[in-house]
């Protein structure tokens, strides 16, 4: 396996070089090399370099012409405007570095720099109640991260930090004491839906029992306590909840094709026995101090509406811990115990003020620094098609699973319709493949940090920035080679290259630069974007060249070669972001 670098980088480095020599006193200055309509590159950080140095930005830039020359990648240079470079590259060097691309498995994508080891906490619904679309983002958008730094060489760990603890479990499980056939199952494979009917069903009976019936409630109270002092009986109770939960949130992960490992599932009852000393650490240091009965840590910044700080209470007035106090518990475990050294946290933008004050707090305490830093990837909200937050028509919140089974159902229309040869079989096993990767493509497609539409009449259109045109993209180039015979096609740099081709050949080559920018900003989309590119490229070097039609043996080679990459490419990408791509469609 061998990385291949890119054009890109080439001729930056090489400008580079002809800059610092042309201008010592600038140091390594970067010539701002950018793709460009009126050459391949245009290079437009020569007038600002030339101006800070009290020089002539025309003159710079001819000497730094001069010192590049034209050379084997560089066909053409030559100085525009008031100072900017336009660079064209040679067809050879172009047809030769994708050929390399093709030799490896990889596709030349170099491993990062330095990588290290993330702890990204993705992918945590909570015990005893329904998913909703908010931890479907949260999901979807953890595993495309966690495959594309996997991909770049980094040290993944997952945490699923369900919510698997709290004072709505004392009602519960005393309900549960007090009906202790209610979980019981005739057969052991429960379903999923059945899982979580099972525990609708006993949630409002115990909640309509809590709200009616005072000593009931009592006893509930009661029951809270038992169960933070670690009472067998409770636990065991408690840990049916649990388990029944998981077999729930296991078959959505399933149906959501994902994998979600058990030893991975650490809820917040998993940081318990950390949180008295969280809050003794916190408080013998000084970052935590009591205020009216509770542990609090104050920010300068962080106001209420009536000009009074707002703390971040680590530990209440009555003993109990909250949601900020395993949060503090779960960052010390995955830096010290797990070795991280960045902590990743993809949760909804509405817990962001939570996660500023934690992870400020985390720095305070010396728990995170310079060497171990913590960000969140904030998603926003999920829209019904008027532009409301996502509810049913009823204003209740919408089962996750009702939403996926009708994304399959619309994505075995659209299959159907396209292909007529199909077993029932294949078209449910499409069918699930197009839908599933329709909900995960419009969710990835749109910048995580922005509210997005729910619109499955929109996500399974054929037209447009969607999961199915690149899926019906791919399973075009694949029929096209299948027509060819089984050989792999090979490149011929010797051709000259016609527009459209080298367009698509230079999109080809920025897979990597887009994976490593991805990779560092934590932005799905914009490999979702680099991905759609990619098929417009294809469209449009499909309809202005023929492929088996070419002029000669050696074009038909070469395109094919071509199409060839294209598919490696677009199938390498979109399983990054968690989506198949069928041979056939
Ligand atoms: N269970 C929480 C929710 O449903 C998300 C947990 C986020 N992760 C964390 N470490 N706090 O909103």
């Amino acid at each position: 396996m061998a990385s291949v670098p890119s054009l890109a980088s080439t001729v930056q480095q090489r400008l580079a070089d002809a800059l610092s020599a042309a201008l010592p006193e600038a140091g390594s200055a970067d010539p701002l090399l950018r793709r460009s309509d009126r050459a391949d590159f245009q290079a437009n950080g020569i007038l600002a370099l030339a101006k800070k140095h009290k020089g002539n930005p025309r003159e710079l830039a001819a000497k730094v012409v001069e010192a590049v020359g034209a050379d084997d990648v560089c066909k053409d240079i030559e100085v525009s405007g008031p100072g900017f470079l336009n660079i064209t590259i040679a067809d050879r060097a172009i047809t030769g570095t994708l050929a390399a691309r093709a030799a490896d498995d990889r596709l030349g994508v170099p491993y990062a720099d330095g990588a290290g080891t993330t702890v990204i906490d993705y992918a945590q619904p909570n015990v005893a109640k329904e998913m909703h679309v908010g931890h479907l983002r949260s999901a979807v958008i953890g595993d495309a991260m966690v495959k594309i730094l996997e991909f770049a060489g980094e040290k993944v760990i997952r945490r699923h930090h369900i919510g698997d603890w709290g004072t709505q479990f004392g009602m519960l499980i005393q309900y549960l004491m007090e009906h202790p056939h209610e979980l019981d199952h005739e057969d052991a494979d429960v379903s999923g839906e059945e899982a979580m009917s099972n525990l609708n069903r006993l949630y409002k009976a115990a909640r309509a029992l809590f709200d009616s019936d005072e000593e009931f409630k009592a006893r509930s109270r009661d029951r809270v306590v038992a169960l933070q002092s670690g009472d067998e009986e409770t636990l065991a109770l408690w840990q049916r909840f649990v388990d029944e939960s998981k077999i729930y949130f296991y078959s959505v992960f399933n149906k959501l094709d994902m994998e979600i490992d058990d030893p991975d599932v650490v809820g917040e009852s998993g940081y318990n026995d950390m949180l008295d000393e969280t809050c003794r650490l916190l408080e013998e240091s000084g970052v935590a101090v009591r205020s009216e009965g509770a542990l609090c840590v104050f920010f300068d910044d962080v106001k209420g509406p009536d000009g009074n700080p707002v703390p971040l209470i680590v530990k209440k007035s009555n003993g109990g811990y909250g949601y900020a106090a395993t949060d503090l518990s779960a960052i010390r475990d995955r830096v010290q115990k797990l070795g991280a050294d960045t902590l990743v946290y993809v949760v909804d933008a509405r817990q962001s003020l939570h996660f500023k004050m934690v992870f400020e707090t985390a720095r305070r305490a010396g728990w995170l620094n310079d060497r171990v830093h913590a960000v969140q990837l904030a998603f926003g909200t999920v829209l019904g098609k008027d532009g409301k937050p996502f509810k049913t028509r009823e204003g209740e919140t919408v089962r996750l699973v009702d939403l996926l089974d009708e994304a399959i159902d619309r994505a075995a229309v659209v299959v159907r319709e396209k292909s007529e040869d199909l077993t029932e079989a294949e078209v449910a096993e499409r069918a699930a493949q197009v839908g599933i990767g329709a909900i995960k493509y419009a969710d990835l497609s749109t910048s995580a940090s922005r509210d997005y539409k729910f619109d499955l009449d929109q996500m399974v259109s054929l037209n447009g920035d969607t999961s199915v045109y690149l899926q019906y993209a791919y399973a075009r180039i694949k029929s096209i080679i299948r027509k060819r015979g089984s050989a792999e096609p090979v490149a011929h740099p010797e051709l000259p290259l016609a527009p459209a081709e080298r367009a698509l050949g230079l999109h080809l080559d920025r897979f990597g630069e887009t994976l490593a920018d991805v990779a560092a900003s934590y932005e799905p989309h914009k490999l979702a974007a680099y991905l759609y590119q990619l098929a417009s490229h294809y469209t449009s070097f499909y309809s202005e060249c023929p492929v088996l039609k070419a002029d000669s043996p050696e074009q038909v080679e070469n395109r094919l070669f071509l199409c060839d990459l294209t598919a490696r490419t677009l199938h390498q990408g979109m399983a990054l972001l968690g989506i198949r791509t069928p041979e056939r469609l």
